[in-house]
């Protein structure tokens, strides 16, 4: 696996001035990733905290009582999530830590593990002590060459220094983590499929239920979370449940890390308050769109994007209003799409992913999102396709939704559906001309 991440141009993180920077406020500082600069600002002491004031079913309350939801995607209540471990019963408990990151238009978690793998491993010594789980897997994106070196060295000065081990922090928890590197496959963040992958089996998901609480990683009793849902965790402790419900809407609280990409002037990451709006993302600290812009990816590439209408802009960011819009909030990984690139060649992007990364498990997925699908794209584009192929196309995405054995061939059938709805024009212009009505994409690959 060659380090890819490693070869790429860093995007630093802008914050806007008018609210605190929470789980990014070491990011992008040189040495932040040590032990020294860790604890010199602070660090350990939420998990000193948890470990020798707390107990855990407190811990679970206070998490309960934050609101806080799964930063993974989904946003599943993580409280409530943690919850579903069963009574202890003398076997091993694990947490594992989702880091596959592989969404495009995702790269949030990616800079915690470059600079700041510290406040990951304190997440994750909570979490652990939590749900009573003496052993972490971090389950790293094989690319991110440079994350999974500085999140290795952290968790060995973490051991040297007592805060890992069978003696946590000097107390009588004992927490130790392992670091796994994924070997570069999209599916191997679907929750089941990583447990596959971890176990050293093809990455295949696995038939829920059961579900991960009740046999997980070895048929053991498992935890999964994502990067940021462990480090919002760290805040939460320290600061209180109150605290981090005083942020966002009343469906979701906090501060989530919000990534943009595409046709805007500062790509990024950035910390805002959930709820705030597109518009506040994309204008005020992104910079606005570079040219004209004509739609937007919500949460990446697996959201159903939107066009570009005050409507859509003005829209808060959080997961209920998302999902009642039609679309979701995912990553939070928004891409913003150009007014004069063609969608149909866009979208084909998107498909020719999720074709490749489709795991070939079940047939709806392996024959018509990753087969049939990509082929339809290629005979538009040949200037081959007709009305009739359209209709045919937006019929076998409809119904290929919520058939499928896991949600990969949703994840790529939901943004074709709405680049039906929305961008509809751009379909028909190509099929009754024979050439696209923008210049084909050379902005974003997926
Ligand atoms: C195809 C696919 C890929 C996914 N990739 C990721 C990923 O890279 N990172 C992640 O945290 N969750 C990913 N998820 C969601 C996980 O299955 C799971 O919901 C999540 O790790 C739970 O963590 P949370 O509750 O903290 O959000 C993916 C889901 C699917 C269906």
């Amino acid at each position: 696996m060659s380090d890819v991440a490693d070869a790429t141009t860093p995007i630093t993180s802008r914050h806007d001035p008018r609210y605190e920077v929470v789980m990014y406020r070491h990011v992008g500082i040189d040495g932040a990733w040590t032990l020294d600069y860790y604890r010199g600002h602070g660090g350990y002491a939420s998990a000193r905290k948890a470990l020798t004031t707390m107990t855990p079913a407190q811990v679970i309350d206070e998490v309960k009582a934050s609101k806080l939801r799964g930063r993974g995607g989904a946003g599943f209540p993580t409280g409530v999530k943690w919850s579903f471990m069963p009574p202890v019963d003398g076997r091993q408990r694990l947490l594992v830590v989702n880091a596959d990151e592989s969404e495009p238009g995702s790269f949030k978690d990616r800079y915690i593990m470059e600079d700041d793998p510290h406040q990951l491993i304190e997440g994750i010594i909570i979490g652990c002590y939590a749900i009573q789980a003496t052993k972490a897997f971090i389950y790293i994106r094989g690319e991110y060459g440079l994350g999974y070196r500085r999140l290795v060295q952290a968790v060995e000065e973490a051991r040297a220094a007592g805060i890992l081990g069978k003696n946590a922090l000097g107390s009588d928890v004992e927490v130790d983590i392992t670091v796994h590197r994924g070997a570069g496959a999209y599916i191997c963040g679907e929750e089941t499929a990583l447990m596959n992958s971890l176990e050293g089996l093809r990455g295949n998901p696995r038939l829920k239920p059961p579900f991960p609480a009740q046999a997980g990683v070895y048929g053991l009793p498992t935890t999964i979370n994502n990067v940021t849902t462990m480090t919002s965790v760290v805040h939460i402790i320290e600061r209180g449940a109150d605290w981090f419900a005083s942020m966002g809407t009343e469906d979701s609280k906090g501060t989530k890390l919000y990534q943009i990409s595409g046709t805007v002037v500062r790509p990024g990451v950035y910390e805002l308050p959930m709820g705030a709006t597109f518009r506040e993302l994309i204008y005020d600290l992104a910079g606005g769109p570079k040219g004209e812009a004509k739609g937007f990816f919500p949460g990446g590439s697996s959201t159903p994007p939107f066009p570009w209408r005050d409507e859509f802009l003005d829209m808060p960011m959080d997961y209920g209003t998302l999902a009642n819009s039609g679309s979701m909030l995912g990553t939070g990984g928004v891409i913003v799409i150009p007014k004069e690139k063609d969608i149909v060649d866009a979208m084909y992007n998107v498909v020719r992913f999720y074709a490749h990364e489709s795991c070939g498990k079940c047939t709806p997925c392996r024959e018509g999102i990753s087969t049939w699908l990509p082929k339809m794209y290629q005979k538009l584009l040949a200037g081959l396709g007709t009305r009739e192929d359209l209709d045919l196309m937006e019929d076998m995405v409809r119904n290929t939704r919520g058939t499928a054995f896991c949600p990969l061939a949703d994840a790529c059938a939901m943004p074709v559906q709405a680049s039906f709805k929305w961008f509809r024009d751009e379909y028909e212009y190509l099929v009754d001309h024979g050439t696209p009505m923008y210049t084909k994409n050379d902005w974003w690959e997926a």
